[in-house]
Protein backbone atom coordinates (compact mmCIF):
# COMPACT_ATOMS: atom_id res chain seq x y z
CA UNK A 1 0.00 0.00 0.00
CA UNK A 2 2.57 2.86 1.16
CA UNK A 3 5.05 1.56 -1.43
CA UNK A 4 2.31 1.73 -4.38
CA UNK A 5 1.48 5.57 -3.21
CA UNK A 6 5.23 6.21 -3.09
CA UNK A 7 5.11 4.83 -6.67
CA UNK A 8 2.63 6.74 -7.78
CA UNK A 9 3.71 10.15 -6.62
CA UNK A 10 7.25 9.58 -8.42
CA UNK A 11 5.37 9.25 -11.25
CA UNK A 12 3.34 12.25 -11.03
CA UNK A 13 6.38 14.98 -10.53
CA UNK A 14 8.34 12.62 -13.04
CA UNK A 15 5.61 13.78 -15.47
CA UNK A 16 5.29 17.22 -14.70
CA UNK A 17 8.86 17.60 -14.53
CA UNK A 18 8.90 16.20 -18.53
CA UNK A 19 5.98 18.76 -19.27
CA UNK A 20 7.89 21.09 -18.02
CA UNK A 21 11.25 20.03 -20.44
CA UNK A 22 9.18 19.58 -23.49
CA UNK A 23 7.29 22.26 -23.43
CA UNK A 24 9.41 24.90 -21.69
CA UNK A 25 6.32 26.23 -20.60
CA UNK A 26 5.62 27.12 -16.75
CA UNK A 27 2.79 24.89 -14.91
CA UNK A 28 -0.25 26.38 -13.02
CA UNK A 29 -0.90 24.06 -10.12
CA UNK A 30 -3.95 23.90 -8.39
CA UNK A 31 -6.35 21.69 -6.06
CA UNK A 32 -9.17 20.57 -7.52
CA UNK A 33 -11.63 17.37 -6.64
CA UNK A 34 -10.68 15.85 -9.87
CA UNK A 35 -7.77 16.19 -12.89
CA UNK A 36 -9.65 16.72 -16.41
CA UNK A 37 -7.84 14.79 -19.45
CA UNK A 38 -8.80 17.30 -21.75
CA UNK A 39 -8.07 20.85 -21.71
CA UNK A 40 -9.15 23.85 -24.22
CA UNK A 41 -8.83 27.75 -24.28
CA UNK A 42 -11.54 30.34 -24.82
CA UNK A 43 -9.87 31.98 -27.67
CA UNK A 44 -9.95 28.33 -29.28
CA UNK A 45 -13.98 28.76 -30.07
CA UNK A 46 -13.40 32.21 -31.05
CA UNK A 47 -13.41 34.06 -27.50
CA UNK A 48 -12.20 37.46 -28.01
CA UNK A 49 -11.85 39.16 -24.46
CA UNK A 50 -11.87 42.85 -25.37
CA UNK A 51 -14.83 43.94 -22.60
CA UNK A 52 -16.84 44.78 -25.54
CA UNK A 53 -17.46 41.11 -27.52
CA UNK A 54 -20.02 39.29 -26.05
CA UNK A 55 -19.10 35.66 -26.11
CA UNK A 56 -21.69 34.44 -24.96
CA UNK A 57 -22.19 32.00 -28.08
CA UNK A 58 -18.62 31.14 -27.55
CA UNK A 59 -18.82 29.75 -24.04
CA UNK A 60 -21.91 28.36 -24.99
CA UNK A 61 -20.14 26.56 -28.05
CA UNK A 62 -17.11 25.63 -26.24
CA UNK A 63 -18.87 24.03 -23.27
CA UNK A 64 -20.97 22.38 -25.64
CA UNK A 65 -17.99 20.53 -27.60
CA UNK A 66 -16.58 19.99 -24.59
CA UNK A 67 -19.17 18.21 -22.77
CA UNK A 68 -19.13 15.43 -25.46
CA UNK A 69 -15.77 14.85 -23.59
CA UNK A 70 -17.26 13.76 -20.15
CA UNK A 71 -16.69 10.29 -20.57
CA UNK A 72 -13.30 10.15 -21.51
CA UNK A 73 -11.68 11.96 -18.51
CA UNK A 74 -13.35 15.13 -18.79
CA UNK A 75 -12.32 18.84 -20.09
CA UNK A 76 -11.11 22.14 -18.49
CA UNK A 77 -12.17 25.42 -20.41
CA UNK A 78 -9.85 27.94 -19.67
CA UNK A 79 -10.22 31.44 -19.67
CA UNK A 80 -7.11 33.31 -20.27
CA UNK A 81 -6.28 37.10 -19.85
CA UNK A 82 -8.66 39.45 -20.89
CA UNK A 83 -11.99 40.82 -20.18
CA UNK A 84 -14.53 38.74 -21.49
CA UNK A 85 -17.77 40.06 -21.71
CA UNK A 86 -20.89 37.16 -21.32
CA UNK A 87 -24.34 36.92 -20.95
CA UNK A 88 -25.81 33.58 -18.87
CA UNK A 89 -24.26 30.03 -19.87
CA UNK A 90 -24.63 26.57 -18.61
CA UNK A 91 -21.92 24.30 -17.03
CA UNK A 92 -21.98 20.56 -17.64
CA UNK A 93 -20.20 17.82 -15.78
CA UNK A 94 -17.28 16.29 -15.53
CA UNK A 95 -15.90 20.07 -16.24
CA UNK A 96 -13.42 22.97 -14.47
CA UNK A 97 -13.80 26.37 -15.95
CA UNK A 98 -10.34 27.70 -14.96
CA UNK A 99 -10.42 31.52 -15.09
CA UNK A 100 -6.94 32.81 -15.12
CA UNK A 101 -6.14 35.16 -12.69
CA UNK A 102 -5.96 37.93 -15.16
CA UNK A 103 -9.31 37.19 -16.71
CA UNK A 104 -12.38 38.74 -15.65
CA UNK A 105 -15.48 37.77 -16.68
CA UNK A 106 -18.13 40.83 -16.87
CA UNK A 107 -21.63 40.05 -17.43
CA UNK A 108 -23.87 41.66 -20.28
CA UNK A 109 -25.94 44.21 -19.61
CA UNK A 110 -28.44 43.16 -22.55
CA UNK A 111 -31.55 41.47 -20.91
CA UNK A 112 -31.95 39.44 -23.66
CA UNK A 113 -28.70 37.54 -22.77
CA UNK A 114 -30.56 36.42 -19.55
CA UNK A 115 -32.71 33.88 -19.84
CA UNK A 116 -36.29 33.72 -17.72
CA UNK A 117 -36.41 30.44 -16.64
CA UNK A 118 -39.23 28.52 -14.57
CA UNK A 119 -39.87 29.60 -10.92
CA UNK A 120 -38.08 27.03 -8.40
CA UNK A 121 -40.90 24.09 -7.22
CA UNK A 122 -39.90 25.15 -3.53
CA UNK A 123 -40.98 28.66 -4.10
CA UNK A 124 -43.78 28.34 -6.16
CA UNK A 125 -43.34 32.04 -7.30
CA UNK A 126 -40.26 34.03 -9.43
CA UNK A 127 -38.05 36.45 -7.61
CA UNK A 128 -37.12 38.50 -10.44
CA UNK A 129 -40.41 38.59 -12.40
CA UNK A 130 -43.79 37.31 -11.93
CA UNK A 131 -43.63 33.68 -12.70
CA UNK A 132 -40.28 33.34 -13.87
CA UNK A 133 -36.28 34.18 -12.80
CA UNK A 134 -33.49 35.29 -14.62
CA UNK A 135 -30.76 32.69 -14.97
CA UNK A 136 -27.64 33.42 -13.41
CA UNK A 137 -24.53 34.46 -14.98
CA UNK A 138 -22.73 30.98 -14.77
CA UNK A 139 -26.02 28.44 -14.41
CA UNK A 140 -26.16 24.57 -14.20
CA UNK A 141 -28.83 22.05 -13.22
CA UNK A 142 -28.31 18.35 -12.87
CA UNK A 143 -24.50 18.54 -12.79
CA UNK A 144 -21.96 16.56 -11.45
CA UNK A 145 -18.37 17.10 -10.81
CA UNK A 146 -17.83 20.71 -11.65
CA UNK A 147 -15.05 23.04 -10.09
CA UNK A 148 -15.18 26.79 -10.88
CA UNK A 149 -11.81 28.19 -10.02
CA UNK A 150 -9.08 30.88 -10.14
CA UNK A 151 -5.87 31.41 -9.65
CA UNK A 152 -5.65 33.98 -6.83
CA UNK A 153 -6.82 37.11 -8.47
CA UNK A 154 -6.93 41.01 -7.72
CA UNK A 155 -10.06 42.17 -7.22
CA UNK A 156 -12.62 42.06 -10.55
CA UNK A 157 -15.44 43.68 -11.69
CA UNK A 158 -18.07 40.87 -11.99
CA UNK A 159 -21.85 40.85 -12.14
CA UNK A 160 -22.53 36.99 -11.21
CA UNK A 161 -24.65 34.92 -9.72
CA UNK A 162 -24.41 30.82 -9.58
CA UNK A 163 -27.48 28.58 -9.28
CA UNK A 164 -26.58 24.87 -9.91
CA UNK A 165 -28.33 21.95 -8.94
CA UNK A 166 -27.52 18.19 -8.03
CA UNK A 167 -23.96 18.46 -8.14
CA UNK A 168 -20.57 17.78 -6.31
CA UNK A 169 -19.42 21.22 -7.05
CA UNK A 170 -16.02 22.93 -5.94
CA UNK A 171 -15.13 26.79 -5.77
CA UNK A 172 -12.86 28.31 -5.36
CA UNK A 173 -10.18 31.18 -5.06
CA UNK A 174 -12.87 33.59 -7.10
CA UNK A 175 -13.97 36.99 -6.32
CA UNK A 176 -17.20 37.87 -7.78
CA UNK A 177 -17.96 41.83 -7.57
CA UNK A 178 -21.62 43.56 -7.30
CA UNK A 179 -23.83 41.00 -8.55
CA UNK A 180 -27.51 42.33 -8.58
CA UNK A 181 -29.01 39.90 -5.98
CA UNK A 182 -27.51 36.40 -4.22
CA UNK A 183 -23.88 35.53 -5.20
CA UNK A 184 -23.42 31.94 -4.99
CA UNK A 185 -27.34 30.10 -4.85
CA UNK A 186 -26.57 26.16 -4.62
CA UNK A 187 -30.21 24.40 -4.79
CA UNK A 188 -31.21 20.61 -4.42
CA UNK A 189 -27.35 20.01 -4.45
CA UNK A 190 -24.99 17.89 -2.03
CA UNK A 191 -21.52 17.65 -1.49
CA UNK A 192 -20.90 21.16 -2.29
CA UNK A 193 -17.16 22.64 -1.58
CA UNK A 194 -16.81 26.81 -1.75
CA UNK A 195 -13.05 27.84 -0.73
CA UNK A 196 -11.45 31.08 -0.92
CA UNK A 197 -14.17 33.34 -2.13
CA UNK A 198 -14.58 36.89 -2.24
CA UNK A 199 -17.69 38.26 -2.39
CA UNK A 200 -17.83 42.27 -2.50
CA UNK A 201 -21.51 44.01 -3.16
CA UNK A 202 -22.35 47.35 -2.01
CA UNK A 203 -22.73 47.53 1.80
CA UNK A 204 -26.14 49.28 1.12
CA UNK A 205 -27.09 46.84 -1.82
CA UNK A 206 -30.81 45.06 -0.89
CA UNK A 207 -30.74 41.08 -1.60
CA UNK A 208 -26.96 40.72 -2.91
CA UNK A 209 -26.87 37.29 -0.33
CA UNK A 210 -22.87 36.17 -0.51
CA UNK A 211 -23.72 32.34 0.09
CA UNK A 212 -26.95 30.85 -0.31
CA UNK A 213 -26.90 26.85 0.31
CA UNK A 214 -30.56 26.25 -0.41
CA UNK A 215 -32.20 22.84 0.45
CA UNK A 216 -28.70 20.92 0.39
CA UNK A 217 -26.70 18.69 1.81
CA UNK A 218 -22.90 18.17 2.77
CA UNK A 219 -21.85 21.93 2.19
CA UNK A 220 -18.77 23.43 3.52
CA UNK A 221 -18.03 26.96 3.19
CA UNK A 222 -14.30 27.97 4.49
CA UNK A 223 -11.56 30.55 4.09
CA UNK A 224 -14.20 32.98 2.86
CA UNK A 225 -15.04 36.40 3.17
CA UNK A 226 -17.64 38.72 2.57
CA UNK A 227 -19.33 42.15 2.23
CA UNK A 228 -22.54 42.92 1.83
CA UNK A 229 -25.53 44.57 1.89
CA UNK A 230 -27.48 41.59 2.99
CA UNK A 231 -26.88 38.35 5.16
CA UNK A 232 -23.46 37.15 4.42
CA UNK A 233 -24.57 33.60 4.40
CA UNK A 234 -28.38 32.69 4.43
CA UNK A 235 -29.64 29.29 4.97
CA UNK A 236 -32.55 28.50 3.31
CA UNK A 237 -35.00 25.36 2.18
CA UNK A 238 -38.37 26.46 -0.02
CA UNK A 239 -41.13 28.97 0.93
CA UNK A 240 -44.10 28.57 2.86
CA UNK A 241 -46.46 25.71 1.38
CA UNK A 242 -44.08 25.14 -1.81
CA UNK A 243 -41.17 24.55 0.50
CA UNK A 244 -43.46 22.46 2.62
CA UNK A 245 -44.79 20.35 0.50
CA UNK A 246 -41.12 19.99 -1.64
CA UNK A 247 -39.77 19.19 2.24
CA UNK A 248 -36.27 19.00 1.55
CA UNK A 249 -34.09 20.42 3.87
CA UNK A 250 -30.75 21.78 4.18
CA UNK A 251 -28.69 20.06 6.35
CA UNK A 252 -24.56 18.91 7.26
CA UNK A 253 -23.39 22.32 6.73
CA UNK A 254 -20.06 23.66 8.11
CA UNK A 255 -18.72 27.26 7.66
CA UNK A 256 -15.15 27.48 8.92
CA UNK A 257 -12.82 30.36 8.83
CA UNK A 258 -15.68 32.33 7.43
CA UNK A 259 -15.57 36.30 7.89
CA UNK A 260 -18.38 38.53 7.03
CA UNK A 261 -18.90 42.89 7.09
CA UNK A 262 -22.56 43.02 6.63
CA UNK A 263 -23.90 46.55 8.79
CA UNK A 264 -27.79 46.02 8.11
CA UNK A 265 -27.92 42.45 8.13
CA UNK A 266 -26.49 38.87 9.26
CA UNK A 267 -23.09 36.69 9.49
CA UNK A 268 -25.03 33.75 9.23
CA UNK A 269 -29.17 33.87 8.63
CA UNK A 270 -30.89 31.02 9.03
CA UNK A 271 -33.87 32.00 6.61
CA UNK A 272 -36.67 33.36 6.18
CA UNK A 273 -37.20 30.61 3.58
CA UNK A 274 -36.70 27.98 5.36
CA UNK A 275 -39.95 25.81 4.95
CA UNK A 276 -38.04 22.45 4.22
CA UNK A 277 -36.12 22.81 7.48
CA UNK A 278 -32.87 23.32 8.55
CA UNK A 279 -30.89 21.13 10.73
CA UNK A 280 -26.94 20.44 11.50
CA UNK A 281 -25.66 23.90 11.09
CA UNK A 282 -21.53 23.95 12.24
CA UNK A 283 -20.07 27.34 12.17
CA UNK A 284 -16.59 27.52 13.70
CA UNK A 285 -14.15 30.64 13.71
CA UNK A 286 -16.13 33.12 12.41
CA UNK A 287 -14.96 36.52 12.40
CA UNK A 288 -18.32 39.23 11.84
CA UNK A 289 -16.54 42.75 11.49
CA UNK A 290 -19.30 46.05 11.85
CA UNK A 291 -22.09 43.28 11.66
CA UNK A 292 -25.46 43.75 12.92
CA UNK A 293 -25.80 40.17 14.15
CA UNK A 294 -23.84 37.19 14.27
CA UNK A 295 -26.60 34.77 14.26
CA UNK A 296 -29.98 35.67 13.19
CA UNK A 297 -32.58 33.10 12.75
CA UNK A 298 -35.31 34.44 10.58
CA UNK A 299 -38.60 32.82 10.79
CA UNK A 300 -42.71 33.79 11.50
CA UNK A 301 -45.45 31.65 12.12
CA UNK A 302 -46.84 30.48 9.06
CA UNK A 303 -47.26 33.88 6.19
CA UNK A 304 -48.45 32.77 3.41
CA UNK A 305 -51.41 32.40 0.27
CA UNK A 306 -54.71 31.11 1.10
CA UNK A 307 -54.78 27.64 1.15
CA UNK A 308 -52.00 27.87 3.16
CA UNK A 309 -51.71 27.25 7.19
CA UNK A 310 -51.32 30.50 8.30
CA UNK A 311 -50.87 29.57 12.17
CA UNK A 312 -48.02 26.97 11.38
CA UNK A 313 -45.37 26.66 13.85
CA UNK A 314 -42.16 26.42 13.09
CA UNK A 315 -39.63 24.24 15.83
CA UNK A 316 -36.76 26.16 16.63
CA UNK A 317 -34.65 23.43 18.92
CA UNK A 318 -31.01 22.50 20.37
CA UNK A 319 -28.84 26.03 19.18
CA UNK A 320 -25.59 26.05 20.95
CA UNK A 321 -22.59 28.89 20.86
CA UNK A 322 -19.73 28.50 22.11
CA UNK A 323 -16.41 30.14 22.56
CA UNK A 324 -17.15 34.04 21.43
CA UNK A 325 -15.40 37.32 22.10
CA UNK A 326 -17.07 40.27 20.74
CA UNK A 327 -15.83 44.34 21.07
CA UNK A 328 -17.92 47.46 20.42
CA UNK A 329 -21.38 45.90 20.70
CA UNK A 330 -24.36 47.76 21.24
CA UNK A 331 -26.63 44.93 22.01
CA UNK A 332 -25.49 41.57 23.30
CA UNK A 333 -28.43 39.08 22.26
CA UNK A 334 -31.41 39.49 21.14
CA UNK A 335 -33.28 35.89 21.37
CA UNK A 336 -37.32 36.09 20.68
CA UNK A 337 -39.08 33.48 20.11
CA UNK A 338 -42.87 33.26 19.33
CA UNK A 339 -45.06 33.57 21.56
CA UNK A 340 -46.43 29.26 22.49
CA UNK A 341 -43.83 27.74 20.30
CA UNK A 342 -40.84 28.87 22.65
CA UNK A 343 -37.17 28.11 21.31
CA UNK A 344 -36.01 25.59 23.21
CA UNK A 345 -32.68 23.69 24.18
CA UNK A 346 -30.64 26.59 23.58
CA UNK A 347 -26.94 26.42 25.21
CA UNK A 348 -24.70 29.60 25.31
CA UNK A 349 -21.07 29.13 26.92
CA UNK A 350 -17.25 31.04 27.31
CA UNK A 351 -19.01 34.28 25.49
CA UNK A 352 -16.79 37.61 26.37
CA UNK A 353 -18.73 40.49 24.81
CA UNK A 354 -17.37 44.01 25.66
CA UNK A 355 -19.96 46.71 24.87
CA UNK A 356 -19.59 50.02 22.91
CA UNK A 357 -19.62 53.65 24.93
CA UNK A 358 -23.28 54.08 25.06
CA UNK A 359 -24.75 50.57 24.92
CA UNK A 360 -28.21 49.59 25.34
CA UNK A 361 -29.65 49.37 28.78
CA UNK A 362 -31.29 46.02 28.30
CA UNK A 363 -28.30 44.15 27.26
CA UNK A 364 -29.92 40.38 26.88
CA UNK A 365 -33.27 41.15 25.66
CA UNK A 366 -35.09 37.55 25.65
CA UNK A 367 -38.44 36.40 24.80
CA UNK A 368 -39.80 33.12 24.51
CA UNK A 369 -36.84 31.22 24.64
CA UNK A 370 -35.51 28.57 26.91
CA UNK A 371 -32.14 27.25 27.36
CA UNK A 372 -28.79 27.74 29.61
CA UNK A 373 -25.87 29.60 29.86
CA UNK A 374 -22.43 29.62 31.79
CA UNK A 375 -19.60 31.71 31.99
CA UNK A 376 -20.88 34.79 30.27
CA UNK A 377 -20.49 38.17 30.21
CA UNK A 378 -22.51 40.40 30.54
CA UNK A 379 -24.84 38.01 32.65
CA UNK A 380 -27.56 36.27 30.46
CA UNK A 381 -31.58 37.10 30.50
CA UNK A 382 -33.52 34.76 33.33
CA UNK A 383 -34.95 32.35 31.05
CA UNK A 384 -31.12 31.42 29.92
CA UNK A 385 -29.90 30.20 33.81
CA UNK A 386 -26.82 29.83 34.61
CA UNK A 387 -25.79 26.15 34.74
CA UNK A 388 -22.45 24.55 34.95
CA UNK A 389 -21.94 23.18 31.37
CA UNK A 390 -19.94 23.44 28.38
CA UNK A 391 -22.11 23.82 24.99
CA UNK A 392 -20.97 20.60 22.66
CA UNK A 393 -19.72 21.18 19.62
CA UNK A 394 -20.59 17.75 17.32
CA UNK A 395 -17.51 15.44 17.31
CA UNK A 396 -18.02 13.32 14.30
CA UNK A 397 -17.32 14.66 11.32
CA UNK A 398 -19.47 15.30 8.37
CA UNK A 399 -17.86 13.62 5.41
CA UNK A 400 -17.71 16.51 3.63
CA UNK A 401 -15.18 17.98 5.90
CA UNK A 402 -12.37 14.93 4.98
CA UNK A 403 -12.68 15.36 1.24
CA UNK A 404 -9.32 16.00 -0.18
CA UNK A 405 -8.50 17.51 -3.29
CA UNK A 406 -6.06 16.88 -5.69
CA UNK A 407 -2.62 18.51 -7.44
CA UNK A 408 -4.43 19.39 -10.99
CA UNK A 409 -1.85 21.34 -13.98
CA UNK A 410 -2.23 23.75 -16.51
CA UNK A 411 -0.07 25.11 -18.59
CA UNK A 412 0.70 28.99 -18.20
CA UNK A 413 1.78 29.12 -21.80
CA UNK A 414 -2.13 30.99 -22.78
C1 LIG B 1 -14.80 20.21 -30.69
O1 LIG B 1 -13.80 21.04 -31.21
C2 LIG B 1 -12.76 20.32 -31.86
C3 LIG B 1 -11.66 21.29 -32.21
O2 LIG B 1 -12.17 22.43 -32.81
C4 LIG B 1 -13.33 19.65 -33.08
O3 LIG B 1 -12.31 18.90 -33.72
C5 LIG B 1 -14.42 18.71 -32.62
O4 LIG B 1 -15.05 18.14 -33.75
C6 LIG B 1 -15.45 19.43 -31.79
N1 LIG B 1 -16.31 18.44 -31.21
C7 LIG B 1 -17.63 18.54 -31.27
C8 LIG B 1 -18.37 17.42 -30.66
O5 LIG B 1 -18.17 19.51 -31.76
C1 LIG C 1 -29.54 26.47 -19.18
O1 LIG C 1 -30.28 25.32 -18.88
C2 LIG C 1 -31.65 25.57 -18.57
C3 LIG C 1 -32.30 24.26 -18.20
O2 LIG C 1 -31.79 23.85 -17.00
C4 LIG C 1 -32.33 26.20 -19.77
O3 LIG C 1 -33.68 26.48 -19.47
C5 LIG C 1 -31.59 27.48 -20.13
O4 LIG C 1 -32.15 28.04 -21.30
C6 LIG C 1 -30.14 27.21 -20.35
N1 LIG C 1 -29.45 28.47 -20.49
C7 LIG C 1 -28.70 28.76 -21.52
C8 LIG C 1 -28.08 30.11 -21.51
O5 LIG C 1 -28.49 27.97 -22.43
C1 LIG D 1 -32.99 17.14 -14.09
O1 LIG D 1 -33.29 15.84 -13.59
C2 LIG D 1 -34.66 15.69 -13.24
C3 LIG D 1 -34.79 14.34 -12.56
O2 LIG D 1 -34.00 13.38 -13.20
C4 LIG D 1 -35.51 15.82 -14.50
O3 LIG D 1 -36.86 15.70 -14.15
C5 LIG D 1 -35.27 17.20 -15.11
O4 LIG D 1 -35.96 17.32 -16.32
C6 LIG D 1 -33.79 17.42 -15.36
N1 LIG D 1 -33.60 18.81 -15.76
C7 LIG D 1 -32.83 19.17 -16.77
C8 LIG D 1 -32.79 20.63 -17.07
O5 LIG D 1 -32.19 18.37 -17.43
C1 LIG E 1 -6.55 29.06 -3.85
O1 LIG E 1 -5.97 29.74 -2.75
C2 LIG E 1 -5.31 28.87 -1.85
C3 LIG E 1 -4.84 29.70 -0.66
O2 LIG E 1 -4.18 30.83 -1.07
C4 LIG E 1 -4.15 28.17 -2.56
O3 LIG E 1 -3.55 27.25 -1.68
C5 LIG E 1 -4.69 27.45 -3.78
O4 LIG E 1 -3.62 26.91 -4.52
C6 LIG E 1 -5.48 28.38 -4.66
N1 LIG E 1 -6.11 27.67 -5.76
C7 LIG E 1 -5.86 27.98 -7.03
C8 LIG E 1 -6.69 27.30 -8.04
O5 LIG E 1 -5.01 28.79 -7.34
C1 LIG F 1 -40.51 15.56 5.22
O1 LIG F 1 -39.48 14.57 5.07
C2 LIG F 1 -39.10 13.95 6.29
C3 LIG F 1 -37.98 12.99 5.97
O2 LIG F 1 -36.94 13.66 5.33
C4 LIG F 1 -40.29 13.22 6.90
O3 LIG F 1 -39.90 12.68 8.14
C5 LIG F 1 -41.44 14.20 7.09
O4 LIG F 1 -42.57 13.52 7.54
C6 LIG F 1 -41.75 14.92 5.79
N1 LIG F 1 -42.73 15.97 6.06
C7 LIG F 1 -43.79 16.18 5.27
C8 LIG F 1 -44.66 17.31 5.67
O5 LIG F 1 -44.02 15.50 4.30
C1 LIG G 1 -10.35 27.50 14.96
O1 LIG G 1 -9.35 28.31 15.59
C2 LIG G 1 -8.64 27.64 16.61
C3 LIG G 1 -7.75 28.66 17.29
O2 LIG G 1 -7.03 29.38 16.35
C4 LIG G 1 -7.86 26.48 16.00
O3 LIG G 1 -7.20 25.78 16.99
C5 LIG G 1 -8.83 25.54 15.29
O4 LIG G 1 -8.12 24.53 14.61
C6 LIG G 1 -9.67 26.31 14.29
N1 LIG G 1 -10.69 25.42 13.72
C7 LIG G 1 -10.98 25.41 12.42
C8 LIG G 1 -12.03 24.46 11.97
O5 LIG G 1 -10.45 26.13 11.62
C1 LIG H 1 -17.70 51.20 17.57
O1 LIG H 1 -18.87 51.24 16.76
C2 LIG H 1 -19.28 52.53 16.39
C3 LIG H 1 -20.55 52.42 15.58
O2 LIG H 1 -21.48 51.65 16.25
C4 LIG H 1 -18.19 53.22 15.60
O3 LIG H 1 -18.57 54.52 15.29
C5 LIG H 1 -16.89 53.20 16.37
O4 LIG H 1 -15.84 53.68 15.55
C6 LIG H 1 -16.55 51.81 16.81
N1 LIG H 1 -15.37 51.81 17.66
C7 LIG H 1 -14.35 51.00 17.46
C8 LIG H 1 -13.23 51.11 18.44
O5 LIG H 1 -14.30 50.20 16.54
C1 LIG I 1 -36.57 43.86 23.00
O1 LIG I 1 -36.81 43.25 21.74
C2 LIG I 1 -38.09 43.50 21.22
C3 LIG I 1 -38.23 42.72 19.96
O2 LIG I 1 -37.78 41.45 20.15
C4 LIG I 1 -38.26 44.99 20.99
O3 LIG I 1 -39.57 45.23 20.49
C5 LIG I 1 -38.05 45.72 22.28
O4 LIG I 1 -38.08 47.11 22.03
C6 LIG I 1 -36.69 45.37 22.88
N1 LIG I 1 -36.57 45.99 24.19
C7 LIG I 1 -35.56 46.77 24.52
C8 LIG I 1 -35.62 47.38 25.90
O5 LIG I 1 -34.58 46.99 23.79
Amino acid sequence: MLISAILLLGLLSLSVAEFRDVKHATVIEFPALNCRKHSAVLTGFGGVGDGKTSNTEVFKAAIANLSHLAADGGAQLVVPPGKWLTGSFNLTSHFTLFIHKDAIILGARDETEWPLLPVLPSYGRGRDAPGGRFSSLIFGTNLTDVIITERQSNLRKMINCFRLSEIILLISNLTLINSPSWNVHPIYSSDIIIQYLTIIAPVDSPNTHGIDPDSCTNTRIEDSFVVSGDDCIAVKSGWDQYGIRFNMSTKHLVIRRFTCISPDSATIALGSEMSGGIEDVRAENITAINTESGVRIKTAVGRGDPGFNPKALPKIKGINYKDIVADNVTYSARLEGIKNDPFTDICISNVDIKLTAKPKELQWNCTDVQGVTNKVTPDACNLLPEKEIDCTFPEERLPIEDVKLKTCSISDNI
